[in-house]
């Protein structure tokens, strides 16, 4: 049963109870109709309450059922409301915790509407690059205001009932219950006053008009034109609330559903929708079941003070959470403290932080140069130098004072977990938590999970990230993990892209107009072309067949290491970060050039693109195939909040489904038979080339 049907006296009540966030999928919908048939046919009730089971009234549309018959199978969600706005005895929505999307446009069909403090109350559908497509664009204006209804639905926040509630005029909320706990009964006793009323009251009959119409709405359609550049779907929200100004609401509606229709198939769309459920299921480990029972995470203990060390420990300060630094001279841990200060000030300058909170969070650090100090932590970071050796003395010193069932987590992004857990004798409570940089700022942290790491270290480190507010994702242990073992190939793509003929502005332009935040070598640039370089004379021992482009390393011969030495892939003015097109590097790749006895070619935008995407592409198969990572989803989140893959393309396996496997695959042998490119590297992973035979997905 998906939605319950009881009667309280002379009051009927449909629960809707389709956890876990009764999503109006199908049955739901049916549920509803059949309850609202009961109701009317019983003539002891008097009235309907429309409510619902557990931590949310409703939570919109079941998303699951998008792209399948069963979205738009009758009784769709325009026929429930109607059903409801039809009825023959007052329906009232009895509103709690959440109430969004179809939810709350369900709410705005019904008569009326109670609402318990606390609610969540949003139209969030542009975040899955949709609109409210229930009639959402046009009845919200007419009860709270065509401005407070348009700035909800283009940007999908929700806003707290208490603080609708509280405006006046607003006709959203009948009644505000006292409390959550008091809303049935509250409900119930509304629902009994309003019985005899007739004719039932109809949001649709609520005038809908803005007094600045044409100058209002064109500032609206300016707002949005810059916040959504790749994305349609709020332009249209503009259009459709527009519309709830101007025409009959019946025609506004029709409107509204053309929109809600067509945006739902945009690629935009289904890349956001990819992106709501990966993000969700990124949290999830197969084989750790969700009440795998966790460690308890008071105190942690972060090992270096230094670039990442300083970002981490901010992390778990801004958390509440209490951090002591270990460094093994006092000068690098007052550098360390004054860097994390002036981060902080930085904030508290922007009005972001407030002073008090700036102080609290100081209050929470201590500093030691002792191992001693660490004894009391739950959870110990070493964020030290990339070296095996360093790894090997910290884990080992840490070994001997941390507590039982302590967590040791390295921050390594080359080194083998394995290794580092070896070290110990608890190889159980050994993880690897690969923070990107600056670690205070990037959303992403990728687990990394040791051949002997505990399931329960595994849920306890995934719950501690969603503590500190970042999207974690688990990789097996490999070299570079499941993101720099990616991008060594698509660095090693734009390598080989200027010795046959582009320049690094070009490949750059070319990936940042597909959406990327920035293209490889103005990257490169910011984080410093020294660590790419350091890593290949290691690849140079370690596989010394593979190929790339040298002009990476002419470049850093030159001493041009990027943003920090004012001068990489391009020129930088004293103090500022503008990339300015540099005559000597373009220099220095027509010299190689020459040396490799190469005439330039031109390059399309589009086989720029193409080479860079399909190399991660291709990586990624082999990274899934290989079980590094448990879900080609796992691998987009990766890519959208760790390294700037654009949004809107919804991840590079997503992105390589929307161009479909077989195009991908059929690319890749164009680019293998390019003498300049590594063959070897374009050699479809069996996984792809399998699916693209199949004509099936990654998903
Ligand atoms: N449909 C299907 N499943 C949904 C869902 C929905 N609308 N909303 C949430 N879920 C699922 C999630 O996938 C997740 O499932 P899982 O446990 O299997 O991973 C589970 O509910 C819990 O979700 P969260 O982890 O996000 O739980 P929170 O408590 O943090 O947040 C929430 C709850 C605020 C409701 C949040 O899930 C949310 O924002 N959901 C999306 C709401 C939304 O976009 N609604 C509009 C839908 S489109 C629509 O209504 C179209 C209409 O206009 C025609
Ligand atoms: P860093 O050089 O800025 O800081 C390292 C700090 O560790 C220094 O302050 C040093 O004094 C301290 N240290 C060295 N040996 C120590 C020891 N035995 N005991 C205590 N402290 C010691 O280096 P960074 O960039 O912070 O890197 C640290 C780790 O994080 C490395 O493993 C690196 O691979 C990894 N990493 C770095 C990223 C980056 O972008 N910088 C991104 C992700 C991971």
């Amino acid at each position: 049963m998906t939605a319950e049907y009881k009667v309280h006296g002379d009051v009927a009540v449909i629960t809707l109870n389709n956890p876990p966030v009764n999503g109006l999928g199908h049955a739901t919908r049916q549920g509803i109709v059949d309850g609202l048939e009961r109701a009317q046919a019983d003539a002891a009730v008097k009235a309907i309450v429309i409510t619902g089971a557990g931590g949310a009234f409703s939570g919109g549309a079941d998303i699951k059922e998008f792209g399948t018959d069963k979205a738009l199978q009758e009784p769709n969600l325009h026929s429930v409301i109607l059903a409801v706005e039809n009825a023959s005895k007052p329906v009232v929505a009895a509103i709690h915790t959440v109430c969004m999307g179809g939810g709350l446009e369900l709410a705005l069909g019904c008569h009326y509407r109670v609402a318990a403090p606390g609610t969540s109350v949003a139209l969030p559908e542009v975040k899955l690059g949709i609109l409210p497509g229930a009639g959402g664009t046009q009845r919200l204006p007419r009860v709270v205001g065509v401005e407070a209804a348009l700035n909800m639905i283009v940007s999908g926040e929700p806003v707290k009932s208490e603080l609708i509630g509280a405006v006046p005029g607003q006709k959203l909320f009948d009644k505000m219950a006292a409390s959550p706990a008091a809303l049935a009964e509250e409900a119930l006793a509304f629902a009994r006053s309003v019985a005899d009323v007739r004719p039932l009251p109809l949001v649709r009959n609520l005038p809908c008009k803005h007094p600045e119409g044409d100058a209002y709405f064109q500032f609206a359609r300016n707002m949005v034109k810059g916040m959504a550049k790749n994305f349609p779907a709020p332009a249209k929200c503009v259009d459709a609330v527009e519309a709830a100004t101007r025409r009959k609401f019946a025609d506004g509606l029709a409107y509204e559903r053309e929109l809600f229709i067509n945006l739902m198939w945009t690629p935009e769309s289904r890349a956001l929708r990819h992106i709501f459920f990966s993000e969700r299921a990124a949290s999830k480990i197969p084989d750790v079941p969700s009440d795998t029972p966790q460690r308890i995470i008071q105190k942690v203990g972060v090992i270096g003070a230094g670039t990442m060390g300083g970002g981490i420990t901010m992390n778990f300060l801004n958390a509440g959470i209490p951090v002591t630094i270990l460094e093994t001279k006092q000068e690098a841990l007052d550098r360390g403290v004054a860097t994390i200060r002036k981060n902080y000030e930085a904030q508290v300058k922007k009005g972001k932080l407030k002073e008090d909170k700036y102080q609290q969070r100081m209050a929470l650090l201590s500093t030691t140069l002792a191992y001693g100090d660490l004894k009391d932590a739950d959870l110990i970071i070493e964020a030290v130098f990339e070296e095996m050796g360093v790894k090997e003395a910290v884990f080992k010193q840490l070994d001997e004072v941390a507590k039982p069932g302590a967590i040791l987590a390295s921050n390594t992004s080359t080194l083998d977990v394995d290794q580092i857990a070896a070290f110990t004798k608890r190889p159980q409570d050994v993880v690897g938590m690969h923070f990107f940089s600056p670690a205070n700022v990037m959303k992403l942290l990728e687990v990394v999970r040791g051949k002997q790491t505990a399931k329960d270290v595994l849920a306890t480190v995934m719950a501690v990230a969603k503590k500190i507010k970042k999207t974690a994702v688990v990789s097996g242990v490999c070299d570079g993990f499941i993101g720099n073992r990616m991008i060594e190939r698509y660095s090693q793509q734009a390598g080989f892209l200027l010795d046959e003929g582009c320049t690094p502005q070009q490949v750059d332009k070319a990936i940042e107009k597909f959406g990327f935040a920035m293209g490889p070598f103005r990257m490169g640039d910011l984080a410093g072309n020294d660590i790419g370089w350091a890593i290949r004379k290691r690849r140079a021992i370690e596989k010394p067949d593979m190929k790339y482009s040298k002009t990476a390393d002419l470049l850093c011969e030159l001493g041009r290491f990027g943003q920090k030495t004012g001068a990489g892939w391009y020129d930088y003015q004293a103090g500022k970060r503008d990339a300015i097109p540099s005559e000597v590097v373009n220099q220095m790749i027509e010299a190689h050039r020459k040396t490799l006895g190469v005439a330039p070619r031109k390059v399309s935008d589009e086989e720029i693109v193409q080479r860079l995407v399909f190399s991660l592409v291709n990586e990624g198969a082999k990274i899934l195939e290989e079980g590094i990572a448990s879900k080609s989803g796992d691998i987009d989140m990766v890519y959208l909040t760790g390294y700037g893959f654009p949004i809107h393309r919804g991840g590079p396996m997503h992105y390589a489904t929307e161009v479909g496997l077989f195009n991908v695959v059929q690319a890749m042998k164009r680019f293998a038979a390019n003498p300049m490119d590594d063959a070897k590297a374009w050699a479809p992973a069996p996984l792809l080339a399998r699916l693209a035979a199949e004509g099936k997905s990654f998903q």
